[in-house]
């Protein structure tokens, strides 16, 4: 039963131009609420600050302003509450062939995380386990002795899924994760992460920019343009019923299957 919270969230970056330094506000006032067994979609163009929110909420880099909060608590930063931290919130990366190690097999890549985060386990706990998140994600067991080079680019994905359930996180933030995939198998991605997202109650942050996946998938959408947050609501309602421009704009560029054969012949 995680939640994870953000609230008044700010990124700037300094950029260097020769001798002049000038900032970037790369996430600006952001606030919203990651709950246990929901899915969230953060959608925006290029550059609107997603990937910079997930670097965030990972605590792969520091707020410059702003609350991270975790069942109501402000988050660790250090010892064991950030241990505890790094388990519950979990990651799947949008590139599955940078994502994983090319020197390791597929039951190095899950037993890490198992171990790290269950140290009780015993080594036969830690197989069955293995085999367990496989037939989850639905692999082959028997895939556990491949290496990465040995695999799809989907099967991959569905390695760095597994990967992230391996420690039971509670919240788990997907950046575009099937954007990198062949469009076929897109699909097959993303109901496994729905189906998963039920069956162990995970709050999902699901960055994308594609709003008819978006709309499919989650039950609110955040839009997001230039750093900020301007529409936040029910699925449905933004993509029905859009108030910001920028929202019409990403709305009008995806297909609608009932808009498709145009307006009906007079
Ligand atoms: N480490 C960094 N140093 C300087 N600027 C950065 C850094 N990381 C991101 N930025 C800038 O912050 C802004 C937001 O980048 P971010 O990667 O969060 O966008 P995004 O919405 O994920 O884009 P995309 O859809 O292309 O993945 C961009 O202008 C980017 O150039
Ligand atoms: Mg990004």
């Amino acid at each position: 039963m995680t939640s994870l919270e953000v609230r008044g969230l700010v990124k700037d970056y300094r950029l260097r131009d020769g001798l002049r330094s000038t900032r970037l506000r790369a996430v600006d006032d952001v606030g919203f609420t990651l709950d246990h067994g929901r899915t969230v979609a953060l959608v925006g163009q290029s550059g609107s600050g997603k990937s910079t929110i997930a670097r965030l909420l990972l605590q792969l880099e520091r707020p410059t302003a702003g609350e991270i909060r975790l069942d109501g608590r402000p988050v660790a930063r250090r010892g064991a509450g950030l241990i505890r931290y790094r388990r519950l919130v979990q990651m799947v990366f949008q590139d599955p062939f940078a994502s994983l190690n090319p020197h390791h097999d597929v039951a190095h890549h899950l037993a890490r995380p198992l171990r790290l985060h269950h140290p009780e386990l015993s080594r036969a706990d830690v197989d069955a386990r293995i085999r367990h998140l496989l037939e989850r994600v639905q692999l082959d067991p028997a895939m556990a002795g491949r290496r990465p080079h040995e695999l799809s680019g989907g099967q991959r994905q569905r390695v760095a899924i597994a990967r992230a359930l391996a420690p039971s996180p509670g919240i788990l933030i997907a950046d575009e994760p099937v954007s990198m995939l062949d469009v076929s198998i897109r699909l097959g991605v993303l109901n496994l992460l729905a189906t998963l997202q039920r069956e162990e109650d995970l709050g999902v942050l699901y960055i994308t920019h594609d709003l008819a996946t978006a709309r499919h998938f989650s039950d609110d959408i955040l839009v997001m343009y230039r750093g900020r947050i301007v529409e936040h609501g029910p699925a449905d309602e933004v993509i029905l019923n859009p108030k910001h421009e920028y929202t019409r704009l990403l709305a009008d560029a995806t297909p609608d299957p009932e808009r498709r054969f145009g307006p009906a012949p007079r």
